[in-house]
């Protein structure tokens, strides 16, 4: 069994649902309180021990690069006033030299297709996918906990992180049957790509973090296009689990669908409240202006 150390962040997204500010900016570089959503991402696939982040991007995504590089002149204007908290933080972030690729999906055509334009850079190995749209917020490591199921299983398989949607909500979502347990997780007996409320098998939605096999990049390359004229990578996982077993894992933690107007405010909240430096007088700020309305 193959460990997992290559991660996919599919970065090319045109962020419609936050225009204007995502005019010229774009999506992923959105704060959650001070670091960009991309960097939460990134920190959570950390942790979970990735080693190799491929950013899949797209035409006016550069400043994502930006952000992994160090800058210059900043750190010396730093250096000079003597700011030592600021050049640690920029310092614990920066990826080492080599850590990061970047490549171009070159036309909106889905998840699916942007997964397949990393084919190359993840070669013949598991990898896993996380959707920066989406932030988990969890003691430990959304990622790290489908590691340990992933590494529980022994053997070449596939796990999701799934979680309670309501049933009105599934449109939204790919859903996925629940199968038997296998000790935190469950066997997947089947996907369905944004199904209708009756033809749900559950109201278990897939979160955005994956693990996946690199057949899956075999499959990808006839995929044709499913549910909104895109390439689904639900369509090629529906697929691959004819080959090999998908499981499913209801991970300790809270999403946020940050591509959402709602979930993003909900995530800036949750983030700003956990923190010790800011939690309490925000919490407070918060208090005040709630019982004004
Ligand atoms: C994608 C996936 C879907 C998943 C969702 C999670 O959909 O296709 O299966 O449930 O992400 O956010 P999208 O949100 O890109 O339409």
């Amino acid at each position: 069994m193959k460990p997992i150390r290559k991660a996919i962040l599919p970065v090319a997204g045109l962020g419609t649902r936050f225009l204007p500010a995502t005019k010229a900016m774009p999506k992923e570089m959105l704060p959650v309180v001070d670091r960009p959503l991309i960097q939460h991402v990134v920190d959570e696939a950390r942790e979970a021990g990735i080693e190799h982040f491929i950013f899949v991007t797209g035409r006016n995504k550069g400043v994502i690069e930006d952000h992994f590089d160090r800058q210059f002149e900043l750190e010396l204007t730093l250096r000079e006033k003597n700011r030592r908290t600021e050049l640690e933080l920029l310092a614990a972030d920066l990826p080492s030299a080599g850590q990061t690729s970047f490549t171009r999906q070159q036309a909106p055509l889905g998840l699916g297709h942007a997964v397949w334009c990393a084919r190359e850079l993840v070669g013949d190995e598991p990898f896993a996918l996380l959707l920066p749209d989406v932030l988990v917020q969890a003691r430990h490591s959304c990622l790290r906990q489908m590691m340990e199921v992933y590494e529980s299983v022994g053997k070449a398989s596939n796990v999701i992180a799934v979680e309670k949607v309501p049933i009105e909500r599934v449109h939204m979502y790919g859903i996925v049957g629940v199968g038997p347990a296998n000790g935190k997780a469950f066997e997947i007996t089947e996907m369905v790509e944004k199904p209708s409320r009756d033809d749900a098998p559950s109201n278990l939605s897939i979160t955005g973090r994956y693990i996946l096999q690199p057949e899956i990049f075999r499959i990808l390359a006839d995929q044709g296009r499913g549910a909104g004229g895109e390439i689904q990578l639900t369509d090629a996982m529906i697929r691959l689990a004819q080959e090999q077993p998908f499981y499913g894992l209801e991970f300790e933690g809270k999403s946020f669908d940050c591509g959402s107007k709602i979930g993003f405010l909900a995530a800036n909240v949750a983030y700003a409240l956990a923190r010790n430096d800011i939690g309490p007088a925000f919490r407070a700020e918060l208090k005040m202006l709630l019982s004004e309305r």
